[in-house]
């Protein structure tokens, strides 16, 4: 016999078995049943237009039919090897052909180690320990990327606040934490130290986007000092465009980290740099003092190769980016016009491809500007989406290739109603 479950019988079990009654992603009062298209439902049955989409990897869509295809194609063939594989390879290739600064790739799983081999890596090649970071700026779970993400108490650039217990003090010494969007404070940081490896920096940091000159910028004064720069394209490649923020913003870093959509839905990320930085990767070129050792069970997974390949193929198709950016210019101007209808001051950040709303009437360029005036505000606003069928992440909309007419109707009725009742929340309606 079949026993249905409600989700707070969900809810239940998981207050038993994992601490915090989740996996630490996202809010655990809803559990997922199953996704489609553009949508998900929960496990009342409930469904929900998803602008999550698995915080990034789904940009075609949940069970896009030419993936699963790849996917089903490649599972009786073999789940994991560890060995090479030809869709590991092909992958590589694909993503070398894509992103500017890849001349080779080295796969990991997720998206955090790929940081903190890239962090690595740029010691390894420059023979200095020194990191400057941004604040607010995420990069991952490992020691160095957990200083200064959400710093609990603010303190003078550039010293470092861990974010997480566990850290060893001393990997605070090895950060230097500067502004984003802050060219001078880099500037003036690079003059002072001359043991900085690498900038790591989201080149859409979260939301906010650089200003028109700051990647030009870091890209000039990583050349003068002979730092070398990193671009955490975990959420921006294959999603600002086909060649990630490096394309659309014209910048080429020296490394860059990959993820979410090159692993199609599946466990895969990738760091990439041309072949001379990438050589500290191969033992026999560099010599055992500059090797850097990296393996890792699942890397380079078949399955995931084979549906990132995929989702790859589909993007590449003529047309995609801009049908992309045209739904996300619609979110955009939907809230936009919900929101000034009832008298809120908000500002739209981001690019069409990821963004979200502050409720503020300042432009955020940084950690410390990007806040809500009143977060109760932000609140309201995304608990009334989700009660009229909107899925999302209280930081983040993902449009996805998935939407369809009718999803973005249901979302202009809710965006109407979170407006009206965040207005009334307010007391300005
Ligand atoms: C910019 C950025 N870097 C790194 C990561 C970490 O990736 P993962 O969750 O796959 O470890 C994320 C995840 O959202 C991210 O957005």
């Amino acid at each position: 016999m079949h026993i249905t479950r409600s989700q707070t019988d969900w809810i239940a079990r998981a207050r038993e078995v994992l601490p915090a009654a989740g996996f630490g992603n996202f809010d655990p009062g809803i559990v997922i049943a199953r996704g489609e298209g553009a949508k998900v439902w929960d496990e009342d049955g409930r469904d929900y237009v998803d602008y999550l989409i698995g915080s990034g990897p789904m940009l075609l869509g949940h069970g896009h039919p030419e993936v699963m295809e790849a996917v089903l194609e490649q599972l009786p063939r073999g789940m994991t090897f560890f060995a090479n594989n030809a869709r590991g390879i092909e992958l590589a290739e694909a993503i070398c052909e894509a992103v500017p600064c890849c001349e080779q790739v080295r796969f990991v799983t997720s998206g955090g180690e790929a940081d903190m081999y890239a962090l690595r890596l740029a010691r390894a090649f420059t023979g200095r320990s020194k990191i400057l970071k941004f604040e607010g700026g995420y990069h991952g779970m490992s020691a160095e990327a957990q200083m200064s993400l959400a710093p609990a108490r603010e303190v003078n650039f550039p010293q470092a606040v861990p974010d997480s217990a566990g850290i060893p003090a001393s990997v605070a010494e090895q950060m230097l934490i500067a502004p984003f969007n802050d060219l001078e404070a880099v500037a003036s940081l690079m003059a002072e130290h001359d043991d900085i490896a690498a900038i790591i920096v989201e080149p859409l940091q979260r939301i906010i986007p650089p200003k028109p000159d700051f990647l030009r910028g870091l890209r000039a004064l990583c050349d003068r000092h002979g730092v070398l720069l990193i671009f955490d394209e975990i959420v921006t490649g294959f999603r600002l465009a086909y060649g990630g923020a490096q394309e659309r913003y014209g910048v080429v870093p020296d490394i860059c980290t990959l993820g979410k959509i090159i692993g199609g839905g599946f466990p895969l990320a990738a760091l990439g740099a041309s072949a001379e930085i990438m050589a500290h990767f191969d033992k026999e070129v560099v010599g055992a003092d500059k090797w850097l050792m990296q393996l890792g069970t699942l890397s380079g997974n078949p399955v995931a190769a084979a549906a990132g390949l995929k989702t790859m193929e589909v993007l590449k198709r003529p047309g995609q980016y801009d049908r992309l950016r045209a739904l996300g210019t619609c979110l955009q101007e939907m809230q936009s016009t919900a929101l000034d209808a009832v008298g809120l001051d908000h500002r739209i950040c981001g690019d069409p491809t990821l963004f979200d709303l502050y409720f503020t009437s300042a432009d955020p360029v940084d950690y410390r500007s990007a806040r809500h005036d009143d977060p109760g505000r932000n609140g309201v606003y995304n608990r009334v989406l989700r009660e009229n069928g909107v899925f999302k992440s209280p930081g983040k909309l993902y449009p996805c290739l998935a939407l369809t007419d009718l999803d973005l109707a249901r979302t202009v009725t809710a965006v109407s109603r979170a407006a009206e009742a965040t207005a009334q929340a307010a007391g300005t309606a």
